[in-house]
């Protein structure tokens, strides 16, 4: 394991952190709580510190099996949490309001059987609530001890931009992580977020770094017929038509290709170019099974060269802009 510094900040991270989306959901893409718990002791005897979870995954049975597998070992360990989204069909129990902050707050101490949160993201932008008050919120949180960072996610430039100022303007303490999708398949935020993450000491926590699973190799272009992919429906994130573009295809074609190069899993090589950029602080892995796990926790092993590099830099180069049309879609509330 590799370890570094997240954003301009003094917290040391594993440059892997461990995802969780989809520990105990109520789905055929889940990892059950025994194979789970199985997963994150793995994680950690690697080395790994940092654990990704949400207050809304798997409606809060990740954080539960998180704060069930860290029970005395816990001191040293970065336990990463989210709030933003619904966890009831209440009107307030949704959004960046110091009400539902506070209130998400105190349920995921609870869920994770902690006394604290070593970082608070905001999971998406909430149009409703304004922004001093959010921060004003989460200051006051650190302040109290129950978090220590805080990191931002899936906001658009503006909006991150606006949200680092006003911590200064109001003397709070300001966001160090950024997490947002990135991956050899989505790279739109290349053009706003690096110079942004940089210039504003952000570091970029990426998240789907395997595009939902089309860069581990395993889906041939006649179509899926198992994983994520495969049972993701139309129009969704990681839906096969928006994998399934001639362009993706040989960005895969040269990820196998390297990956024979070095005799590593097109997993690793698809990691290890994501590892590459200077901007990330710890790469946000996001293994099903125990065998998942242990292939991306080999990304570490693997270092691309310059020919290697600048091959899957130029076959996936993209002019997209970000936000696209899902994470606008994310910003919705309704009441
Ligand atoms: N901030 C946000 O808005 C946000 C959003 C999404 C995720 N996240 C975080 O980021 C983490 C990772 O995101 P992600 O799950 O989208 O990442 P990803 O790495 O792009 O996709 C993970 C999926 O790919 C497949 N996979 C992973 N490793 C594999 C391997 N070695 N061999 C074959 N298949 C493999 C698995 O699905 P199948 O086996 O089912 O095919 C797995 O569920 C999440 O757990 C969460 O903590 C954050």
């Amino acid at each position: 394991m590799k370890y570094k510094a997240i954003g301009r900040s003094g917290l040391i991270s594993s440059n892997l952190s461990l995802g969780t989306m989809i520990f105990g959901e109520d789905s055929d893409r889940s990892t059950p709580e025994a194979d789970a718990i199985k997963m994150i002791d793995q994680y950690l005897a690697q080395g790994g510190n940092h654990i990704d979870t949400a207050d809304g995954y798997a409606k809060g049975r990740s954080e539960e099996i998180v704060g069930k597998a860290v029970k005395g070992k816990r001191e040293n360990l970065i336990i990463a949490t989210k709030v933003r989204f619904p966890t009831s069909d209440d009107v307030n129990d949704v959004g960046l309001s110091r009400y539902h902050i506070i209130q998400g707050v105190e349920q995921s101490l609870n869920r994770l059987n902690t006394d604290r949160i070593d970082l608070l993201y905001v999971h998406c932008w909430d149009p409703i609530t304004p922004l001093d008050e959010t921060v004003r919120a989460l200051d006051d949180l650190v302040r109290s001890g129950k978090v220590r960072y805080l990191g931002l996610s899936n906001f658009k430039a503006w909006q991150s931009m606006k949200a680092q100022a006003l911590c200064d303007q109001l003397g709070a303490g300001r966001f160090i992580a950024g997490q947002y999708q990135y991956s050899l398949v989505k790279r739109d935020i290349e053009h706003e977020f690096f110079d942004l993450f940089e210039s504003e000491g952000l570091g970029l926590m990426p998240w789907g770094p395997l595009g939902g699973g089309f860069l581990t190799g395993k889906y041939e272009r006649s179509g899926p017929t198992s994983g994520r992919i495969a049972t993701t429906h139309e129009g969704t994130e990681e839906s096969w038509a928006r994998r399934n573009t001639e362009k993706n295809w040989k960005i895969l074609d040269a990820v196998k290709e390297v990956a024979a190069k070095h005799n590593a899993s097109p997993v690793q090589i698809a990691l290890a170019w994501v590892l590459s950029k200077q901007v990330v602080s710890s790469l946000v892995i996001g293994a099903r099974t125990m065998t998942q796990l242990e292939d991306n926790l080999k990304a570490n092993e693997v270092t691309l060269d310059k020919v290697d590099l600048a091959t899957l830099n130029e076959l996936s180069t993209s002019d997209e802009l970000y936000p696209y049309r899902f994470i606008s879609s994310y910003g919705k509330r309704k009441f």
